[in-house]
């Protein structure tokens, strides 16, 4: 029996605040339209910030929060689908930045905007072998660098950010996880450099459709294995925030309590693999995150992938 023990959390959303309305100067939108559709009625695209800038400050903060060193470091994973560089990864960018130590597992990871659960669960696997206590995860994502700004299909819906969490082995405590793939090409597509076209390509519709059904399937199975009868034993539902309808049409669907799907896309959009640990952040923060409470996470994104993971907090 183990379980990942989040110690703390921190996050960095890039200073640049873009507003619908801002955007619909560029291109055919409206705050209106945006907001209907998605719950999102802002984002934070980098300027001059790069995904490590972002990936650092959020990592800074959840270990000084945990009271961690770097030497109490052995695992560094980065979730992302928009590192800065194809090599070297950021984690090995974060390693250098954070001053952690020569013998700590270092790479980055991509499994959309699932990556961050991923990431928790290849860390607290590592764990088990490594000499040092914790691992840092990471999810940072610069996708406004991979976004064609002219088309208005994807433009209104994804922003830029990280979440880190810095967690470490509770052998008193078990969790239960869910993982999935569809080896989907098209649904959720970035092409690699020199490839035309580079910017991101989405089948609204289609990635609609996989999401709500995964979300309802994996909420349900990770409930059963716990041994709780309904959605609202738990104490928070946090998924990854691409769209407040997806979260709303699966709440519905499970008779689930008002309040319990937390929510935060319209301050930050979609920031794929960083959206649950920014969430986990906000509510850690506000203090709406207390010890002992049973907190159910699942994304899903790119590949088609999804995840889920039921943690005691
Ligand atoms: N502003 C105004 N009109 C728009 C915009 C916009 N930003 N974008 C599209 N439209 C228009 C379209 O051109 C279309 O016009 P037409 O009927 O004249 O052809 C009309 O609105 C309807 O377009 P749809 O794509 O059918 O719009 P839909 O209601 O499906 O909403 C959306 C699009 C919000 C993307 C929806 O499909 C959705 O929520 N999909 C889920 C996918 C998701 O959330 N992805 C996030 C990223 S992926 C991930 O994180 C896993």
């Amino acid at each position: 029996m183990s379980a990942p023990r989040i110690l703390a959390t921190g996050r960095c959303l890039p200073k640049r605040v873009v507003t619908n309305e801002e955007l619909s100067r560029r291109v055919d939108t409206s705050d209106e339209w945006v907001f209907s559709r998605t719950g999102i009625h802002q984002r934070h695209f980098c300027t001059e910030e790069t995904g490590l800038d972002l990936a650092a400050a959020a990592a800074r903060q959840a270990m000084e929060r945990a009271g961690v060193k770097a030497a109490d470091i052995g695992v560094c994973l980065t979730a992302t689908f928009t590192p800065d560089h194809a090599s070297p990864s950021t984690a090995c960018l974060l390693q250098r930045e954070l001053g952690l130590e020569e013998d700590t597992v270092c790479f980055d990871l991509n499994a959309a905007c699932a990556g961050f659960l991923y990431g928790l669960k290849t860390a607290h696997a590592l764990l088990a072998d490594s000499p040092r206590p914790c691992a840092l995860v990471v999810g940072a994502e610069v996708i406004s660098r991979v976004m064609d700004h002219d088309d208005r299909s994807t433009c209104v819906l994804f922003g830029d950010g990280a979440g880190a969490a810095v967690v470490r082995r509770d052998e008193s405590r078990s969790w239960h996880t869910v993982f999935g793939s569809r080896g989907d090409p098209d649904s959720i597509r970035v092409q690699g450099p020199g490839r035309v076209p580079s910017a991101i390509q989405m089948d609204g519709k289609a990635v609609f459709r996989f999401a709500v059904e995964v979300v309802e399937k994996s909420i349900r199975q990770l409930v059963a294995a716990e041994g709780l009868s309904s959605v609202n034993d738990l104490d928070l539902v946090v998924c990854h925030q691409a769209n407040a309808r997806i979260i709303d049409f699966v709440a519905k669907r499970l008779k689930a309590r008002e309040g319990l799907f937390f929510k935060n896309m319209d301050r930050c959009g979609n920031t794929s693999a960083a959206s649950i640990p920014i969430a986990l952040d906000e509510l850690a923060e506000s203090g709406a995150l207390k010890p002992g409470m049973r907190v159910l996470m699942v994304g899903f994104g790119g590949g088609l992938t999804w995840a889920g993971a039921l943690l005691e907090w």
